[in-house]
């Protein structure tokens, strides 16, 4: 396992990346990391393009005036890419041979499993330390109880929902809506719940068809024909499309059916206070980390304290949403 502290390191030059699929604040993150490093007199650099980036040497050094307004902004000025040869062993030796050229010191990754993964196994090659913040949509890292951008992403989903639901009731239709989140029923789940969705289809849970159908014709019995269903894109039925065509194989021509899917829109757009306080605190934290000689972690918060997670930790073991939340949204579309 890879060591996750040693004695403070020597850091002068520190830099920063985002990595992955971009999230609202991002920007504010690095904006936290360019500031609280230099408020501790270090050089910091920013990466571009990611991992793509480093092995590109496509670095740049970055003031605090540098990351001026952009606290409110979505995506990620510094972009963000998805490096297939970084995950290669010569991909990584460039990495290397760009950071040593920068004379940089150690990085702060800023991104979701992948950025992780990435960054572990640079840190078991060569000696230059690492440490994470959780950037992601999806919330599905374990060692924080919410990720940047995930309070973002459910409050577009929400107002998105929110806008259908009153066409829905309008022209009693049945909307099958599908939302982000590849491997997690996070974004569903409490997007599901907000909206008051008659049913949240989620990967961690089977819900069957015939519960769907179940629940819809109890509802066409009181003449109710207007619903929202809240399908998340990795559920174990299939897309949002599959599973309407498969209630309207049930049901015929009792519900008049539509699908949305939200898609990336759930990635833009200006990030809420919640994810900015969130990606500033642990910027901050991440940093100071860094000087204390914490590495191959990832900087959390976890019931209002920031804690650290190994990468191997933040990786390998799951978050699935809270059981109690399940069950809450049970309990209230019965
Ligand atoms: O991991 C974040 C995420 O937005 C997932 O929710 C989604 O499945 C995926 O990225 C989409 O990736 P891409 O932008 O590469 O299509």
């Amino acid at each position: 396992m890879a060591k996750t502290k040693t004695p403070p390191p020597d850091i002068k030059k520190i830099a920063v990346f985002t990595s992955g699929g971009d999230s609202p604040g991002m920007n504010a993150a690095v904006r936290a990391v360019v500031r609280a490093g230099t408020y501790r007199d270090l050089h910091v650099f920013g990466i571009n393009r990611g991992y793509e980036g480093m092995i590109d040497g496509d670095l740049k050094r970055l003031e605090r005036r540098d990351v001026g307004n952009i606290i409110q902004r979505g995506g990620t000025f510094l972009k963000t890419a998805r490096s297939m040869e970084f995950m290669t062993k010569e991909g990584r030796q460039h990495a290397y041979e760009s950071l040593q050229a920068y004379d940089i010191d150690a990085c702060v990754a800023i991104g979701g499993n992948g950025t992780f993964t990435g960054a572990k196994v640079f840190s078991e090659e060569h000696n230059i330390p690492f440490i994470g913040m959780p950037g992601t949509i999806d919330n599905d890292l374990y060692g924080t109880d919410y990720t940047i951008g995930y309070d973002t992403a459910v409050n577009t989903a929400v107002e998105a929902i929110d806008k259908i639901r009153d066409t829905a009731e309008s022209h009693n239709r049945l909307f099958f809506i599908e939302v982000m989140g590849r491997h997690s029923g996070w974004i569903a789940l409490e997007t599901g719940i907000a909206t008051g969705a008659a049913r949240i289809l989620i990967p961690e849970t089977d819900t069957p068809i015939d519960d769907i159908v179940e629940r819809l014709r109890r509802d066409a019995k009181r003449k109710k024909r207007f619903s929202i269903i809240v399908v998340s894109e990795g559920n174990q039925n299939g897309k949002a499309a599959d599973i309407a065509a498969a209630v309207k194989q049930e049901t015929g021509d009792l519900f008049d059916i539509r699908v949305t899917v939200l898609g990336h829109m759930q990635r833009g757009g200006s990030p809420t206070a919640r994810d900015r306080v969130l990606a500033s605190r642990l910027g901050d934290s991440a940093v100071q980390g860094l000087l204390d000689g914490r590495r191959n972690v990832m900087a959390g918060l976890v019931n209002d304290k920031v804690v650290f997670t190994s990468f191997d930790d933040a990786i390998s073991k799951s978050y699935p949403p809270k059981p109690e939340l399940i069950q809450l949204a049970k309990i209230l579309s019965m």
